[in-house]
């Protein structure tokens, strides 16, 4: 019988990390347990000043989720009921659901093919012709940040915010600064399969802003500073202190992960190239001095067989994302159509992520590579 080789490599492997950190991590749980201090408190407060630190900010503020920092940070700025905030359509779902959940209304521009980001240009003149838009949330992802200069300058001209989604780009860099610090907010997720994942959900907000901060502080506790004296109508939306006990541990693992996972991202790349697969590698654009590679998204026209074989072989692969947001079901109402954002629907007929975290030995690499090679061999 001539099947494919019976290997099992996943899309993603947590317990490969877990395993490395067991102790740790174990070492870091039992002292919140024994504190019984277990919402908030010293541990989340600890985890806010390193991680404003790590990506170059003067605040950052732990929340419940990477979806509530978003709409935290759209609170924030009081972005409601007719107002208008410009964002990709070639992104997880939070992005755009958080918008509408403050009620205000999406605006997309579409992306660039080789960088998955927003267009900057497209977004910008998106912004500038709209008197309603209020804010841009530009999505640094799979790991790279977007062209941010061209976007800051039109955004600063309108008068208008920049929130980061960096909920894929812990650590990315643009031009040599951290994502987070670029706009006028960042925000981040620890979903477990993010580069700096928790054990359960979390996420958190970075600014520069003393005013901002201050009020994100509030509106994760019901918009209150003062016990039982409410200036805002916030939400619940507070950081364990066991969650943020994990992410200490994790964070100070996080930059040898990250080298992990950009070697990783150059293999496939080099044998992609020595091979001559006709697969569009990923590659990290100009100004992305720091790509961290959350995913390895490749395009392949023929992606859903591509996938299949790959599936055949025992190589776990995610489409990241089937429909772009334009075209979702619950956002009918907006009025677009199919072929309004042409690159979007391209990537999404074309996108496939590869494994590409930081334990993957080389021979599984290889095997994910001549898997590959074998699909255009037939
Ligand atoms: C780009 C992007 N934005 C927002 C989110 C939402 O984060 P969370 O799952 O922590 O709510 C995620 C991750 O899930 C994401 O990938």
């Amino acid at each position: 019988m001539n099947g494919p080789p019976v290997i099992r490599i996943p899309l993603v492997d947590l317990q490969a990390q877990h395993r490395k950190i067991r102790e740790e991590v174990l070492a870091a749980l039992l002292r919140v347990v024994d504190s019984q201090t277990f919402i908030l408190g010293e541990e989340v407060e600890a985890l806010e000043r390193e991680l404003a630190a790590y990506c170059g900010t003067r605040f950052a503020v732990g929340c419940a989720s990477g979806t509530d920092a978003l709409f935290l940070a759209l609170l924030a700025l009081g972005i409601g009921p007719g107002d208008e905030v410009v964002t990709s359509p070639y992104t997880f779902f939070a992005t755009a659901g958080a918008i509408v959940r403050a009620g205000a209304r999406p605006v997309f521009a579409d992306v660039e093919a080789g960088s998955f980001n927003l267009d900057a240009e497209r977004a910008a003149r998106v912004a500038c012709s709209r008197p309603a838009v209020r804010a841009v949330i530009v999505v640094h992802l799979f790991g790279a940040c977007a062209d941010m200069d061209p976007l800051c300058e039109a955004a600063s001209r309108r008068g208008i915010a920049v929130i980061e989604d960096a909920a894929q780009a812990i650590g990315a860099e643009y031009k040599g600064r951290r994502a987070g610090s670029l706009g006028t907010m960042g925000c981040f997720s620890f979903y477990p399969s993010k580069n700096l994942g928790g054990y359960g959900d979390g996420g958190l907000l970075t600014t520069n802003d003393e005013e901002l901060a201050a009020r994100l502080r509030a509106l994760r506790v019901h918009g209150s500073r003062e016990r039982y004296r409410h200036e805002w109508v916030g939400i619940n939306s507070r950081l364990d202190a066991l969650q943020a006990a994990v992410l200490r541990v994790k964070l100070r693992h996080l930059d040898r992960w990250t080298e992990a996972r950009v070697r990783n991202a150059e293999y496939y790349r080099r044998r992609f190239a020595e091979l001559g697969l006709p697969v569009a590698a990923p590659a990290a654009p100009p100004y992305a001095s720091r790509h961290v590679w959350n995913q390895f998204v490749i395009r392949a026209p023929e992606r859903d067989r591509l996938r299949e074989h790959l599936t055949s072989w025992g190589i776990g692969t995610e489409v990241y994302y089937p429909i772009p947001l334009h075209l979702q079901p619950c956002f009918r109402d907006l009025g677009y159509r199919p072929g309004d954002f042409p690159v979007s629907e391209q990537l999404a007929r074309e996108a496939l992520a590869l494994p590409v975290y930081p334990e993957l030995s080389e021979e599984s690499l290889e095997a994910v590579v001549q898997a590959i090679a074998a699909f255009y061999r037939r």
